[in-house]
């Protein structure tokens, strides 16, 4: 049986793709966007589209009260530079300073509305890429510590994602916490960096990132939805692997020269703490709970065959 599904940020590149496997499967779907010129892209795909303002509490209640949906998907961020302007890895409180908003008041509203019309669950949108605690193995579980990053310029933001897994846990919900997107549109902006050789590799590339292919983010989205899930589930590939391993590999698929090696000292200085802590001491993930609990099944197991096939 179809559901009424919800899709704030439903044009975005995860919910563009989340969009039309709910379609797909014949759940009628309402999907958001911030500008109405894009109301005729998602007419296209089947979906209801709405204007609605993430940020505005009045814009959520009437959006969520019109469509009356079973279930919330928020995939509302503010990354591309349409709405964040360039990125500044250096300063990702700045860079993120609207979508750290999105994941606190946008969800706060999210959840007001669904307590309000009586939507009974909601998905949102987390992250596990390199975030795990910085102890122990190189792979970490859902019952593993996220890392805030405390003292530096990416805290805000990690601090926003863990509010939302406790609040939305709270109202019995579920959070995909994916790992780093890649497919259609998603790392443009790196593979041009790599590109350019502007994407160096710091100091032994040890520290370990976990990725997901867009595709399979949505379809684990879609199970969460379909199962009225309710917990955390890391939304990631087969292989969480080092930066060594990685951007080379991406590098060589996007016929780029190999990347350059600088020091930690200097990736402080030129890119912040959080890409020096990625890159040296990032821990991946386990999608084990997802696999298993929902029955998750990757088309895309691993970046190495997925980057090359993205990048062909
Ligand atoms: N786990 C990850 O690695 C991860 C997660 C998220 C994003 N990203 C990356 O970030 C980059 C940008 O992502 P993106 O292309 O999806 O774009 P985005 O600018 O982050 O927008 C995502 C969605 O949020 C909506 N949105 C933005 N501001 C809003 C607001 N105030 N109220 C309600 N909705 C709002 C957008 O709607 P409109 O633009 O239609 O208004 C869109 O549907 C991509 O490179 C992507 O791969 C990575």
């Amino acid at each position: 049986m179809g559901m009424r599904v919800f899709v704030a940020g439903g044009t975005g590149v995860l919910g563009r793709r989340l969009v039309s496997q709910l379609l797909d499967r014949g759940h009628q779907v309402t999907a958001t966007t911030t500008s109405a010129a894009k109301l005729g892209q998602l007419a296209q795909m089947g979906a209801d589209g709405v204007v609605m303002d993430g940020l505005d509490a009045a814009s959520v209640g009437e959006a969520v009260a019109t469509a009356r949906p079973e279930v919330i998907v928020h995939q509302m961020t503010a990354i591309s530079t349409a709405h964040a302007g360039k990125p500044d890895i250096k300063h990702p409180d700045r860079w993120f300073a609207r979508t750290n908003r999105l994941r606190t008041e946008g969800t706060d509203h999210l959840l007001a509305a669904a307590e309000a019309t009586g939507v009974p669950h909601v998905v949102a949108q987390g992250y596990a890429s390199w975030n795990g605690i910085r102890e122990g193995g190189w792979v970490k579980s859902e019952q593993d510590p996220l890392d805030l990053l405390e003292g530096t310029a990416a805290h805000v933001g990690l601090k926003a994602l863990s509010r939302v897994e406790d609040v939305v846990l709270k109202a019995g919900g579920a959070v995909m916490r994916y790992g780093a997107f890649y497919g259609p549109g998603a790392i443009d902006d790196q593979v041009e960096l790599v590109r350019k050789r502007k994407y160096p590799l710091v100091g032994r590339g040890t520290g370990y990132s976990s990725w997901v292919h867009l595709d399979d983010a949505a379809s684990a989205t879609v199970l969460a939805v379909e199962q009225k899930a309710t917990g955390v589930f890391n939304i990631v590939d087969d292989e969480p692997a080092p930066a060594s391993d990685w951007l080379p590999h991406l590098a060589a698929c996007a016929g780029a020269k190999r990347p350059m090696r600088i020091p930690v000292w200097l990736a402080r200085l030129l890119a912040g703490d959080q890409a020096v802590v990625m890159m040296t001491e990032g821990r991946g993930f386990s999608n084990a709970k997802a696999k298993r609990e929902l029955g998750w099944q990757l088309r895309h197991p691993s970046w190495r065959q997925g980057f090359k096939e993205e990048l062909a």
